[in-house]
């Protein structure tokens, strides 16, 4: 496998001199693509300490109702099973019973479980089916049709988590109650909700099915508006009475497969019923004497990650301090591990995945010597194509339990509200994951992250994720829970929380809080969320990196393990994020 590596290491050589003529050929409209815009403050975190327990997700009916779960005597992952199905109700941009995420989980008795319920292709995905007569990629199969729809796998990883992990306290229907609660007799439009439909109002509005439960004629439901969704309560209803089964076969089944198919997909009532949560070894790795714990693939998220702390652990962080000889080590870092996710990642079921080397503290050591004083071209690394992306998608949500159970969830939908089309009669709003493959090699999804071979489409695979949900563990005990919704940023958002509580010692709320930066290997640029130093930014300007100003869209919503309890951070770059414990 290591061979695997380095003979990729020597293609990317030869790829070099092609690359470069790339960027003379394309560099200058490139660039314009990724001037600065205007951007908004960060706001303040909202915390809590809890003694016995705590739950922080991006919407606080979901938090609330995890933390009833907890009170009542369940354990963590009874309380994320009830999360997870109640932002399918009251955060649909991202919460979802028609996308697809995964659920990490430390047991007190110190078991770790990962439960991969990414979306799969249907079986009748093929390597060019993204792509237009001309053989380039086709950006409306990606996203906006039903080709882009994987077969949705929240239900049946709910379900897993909860047969495997639950407390046994708690059947399925008892944690699907308070969801369908709220979707049949409806709740206040507010926060994230009454700020994303209108962002959405045009993807949304091309499917009736979706203006009949969102919109009050032509336009959005507004602030204060109540949001009801029968037909959604009738689905959980479902499932709440015959279980996962009465999602993948069957009437709710049939509807998904031929909305999808309607609007121009392959999907088949047999691709629902054959779909299957799988439970994976989460990945490891070690920081300054910490455990990390997280994703493997097919998450791009723990392998990234764990690459980018082998190399910084090299770097005396806590003595640089957040300055800019910290943030160019740090930016460098991601340069690399970015890198390696375009080439080396995909479907560890489907294609080779050299995970144990991309993990090794080696590798690390070999890139961290390519690291000097001025930032590296992106294109001396690897070849790829310049493009922007940065999304407003996925949720994140972490919780903990009186006994030290910890689960660390990150779901999606792709895009916010996915497709945007629900599947008619069953209130499922579907997903348009399937742009998370690579449409062709060297082609990037709409977060810009280029991808090869290793992420092409093809039958019943899973697209390469950044969904990063993660658990550092101290003396082998939770000590912190985080992840982040952000598209490609997800994985830059966790691991600058994680330097900013180990390295620079900062309280969690300023962990959260910090502003953030963004490199992914390609496009060659910094993305800087506002509250940098100006002097920061032109020291790192003076070093050769290319700074492009951005809105803050992660959120990452995070739980340190203190001597005096468990404190919640919410992060409030989204509105409505809430901490909540007892
Ligand atoms: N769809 C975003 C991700 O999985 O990374």
């Amino acid at each position: 496998m290591r061979q695997s590596v380095q003979a990729f290491v020597s293609r990317r050589s030869l790829l070099r001199l092609a690359s470069l003529c790339l960027l003379t050929l394309s560099g200058s409209a490139s660039l314009a693509q990724i001037a600065p815009r205007s951007v908004t403050a960060i706001p303040p975190a909202q915390s809590f300490l809890g003694r016995n327990g705590m739950v922080v997700a991006q919407e606080s009916r979901a938090a609330r109702i995890g933390v009833t779960i907890l009170d009542r005597g369940g354990n963590a992952v009874d309380a994320a099973v009830a999360v997870g199905f109640a932002l399918a109700v009251t955060y649909p941009r991202a919460g979802n019973l028609g996308g697809g995420g995964f659920m990490l989980i430390h047991l007190a008795s110190g078991r770790d479980a990962a439960i991969d319920y990414r979306e799969t292709a249907p079986a009748a995905a093929t390597a060019s089916m993204f792509l237009d007569a001309r053989g380039n990629p086709d950006q409306t199969k990606l996203r906006d049709s039903g080709l882009s729809v994987g077969v949705p796998g929240t239900v049946a990883g709910l379900a897993l988590a909860l047969a495997k992990y639950g407390s046994g306290r708690f059947t399925l229907a008892d944690l699907l109650a308070p969801a369908i609660a709220l979707a049949k007799d409806g709740f206040a439009v507010e926060d994230d909700l009454a700020d994303s439909l209108p962002a959405e109002k045009g993807r949304l509005a091309r499917w009736p099915s979706t203006k009949a439960i969102f919109f009050v004629g032509d336009d959005p439901l507004r602030e204060g508006d109540r949001l009801i969704q029968n037909d959604l309560a009738d689905t959980l209803r479902a499932v709440a009475e015959r279980g996962p089964a009465a999602f993948y076969a069957g009437p709710i089944a049939e509807r998904i497969a031929a909305a999808a198919r309607e609007a121009g997909g392959i999907m088949t009532a047999d691709d629902l019923a054959n779909y299957r949560a799988i439970e994976r070894a989460p990945l490891r790795g070690t920081y300054r004497g910490y455990d990390v714990i997280s994703m493997p693939p097919p998450s791009s998220g723990g392998l990234c990650l764990i690459e980018m702390l082998n190399i910084l652990e090299g770097y005396d962080l806590a003595k640089l301090g957040p300055s800019a000889d910290a943030f160019h080590r740090i930016i460098e870092a991601m340069r690399r591990a970015y890198a390696d996710r375009a080439f080396f990642l995909g479907d560890p079921d489907k294609v080779p995945v050299p995970v144990a080397d991309l993990a090794a503290k080696e590798h690390a050591a070999r890139l961290r010597a390519q690291i000097g004083a001025h930032a590296t071209p992106s294109i001396a690394i690897l070849p790829g194509r310049r493009q922007t992306g940065e999304g407003r998608n996925t949720t994140h949500f972490s919780v903990i339990d009186r006994d030290g159970n910890a689960v660390s969830n990150t779901y999606t939908l792709n895009f916010s509200y996915g497709l945007g089309l629900v599947a008619p009669g069953t209130g499922v709003l579907l997903n348009n994951e399937l742009d998370d493959f690579t449409a062709k090699p060297g082609a990037a999804n709409a977060y810009g992250l280029v991808g090869f071979d290793k992420n092409l489409p093809a039958p019943d695979k899973r697209p390469l994720s950044s969904m990063t949900p993660t658990i550092v563990l101290k003396n082998g005990t939770p000590f912190l829970i985080t992840g982040s919704p952000g598209g490609s940023r997800i994985i830059s958002a966790v691991l600058q929380v994680i330097v900013n509580v180990i390295d620079f010692r900062m309280p969690l709320g300023r962990a959260v809080t910090a502003p953030r930066l963004h490199q992914q290997w390609e496009p060659d640029a910094v993305y800087v969320e506002p509250g940098f130093a100006p002097a920061l930014l032109d020291a790192l300007r003076a070093r050769g990196h290319v700074i492009v100003a951005t809105e803050p869209h992660t959120a990452a919503n995070s739980i340190l393990v203190t001597p005096d309890g468990y404190l919640g951070v919410a992060d409030r770059r989204t509105r409505g994020s809430l901490a909540a414990g007892y």
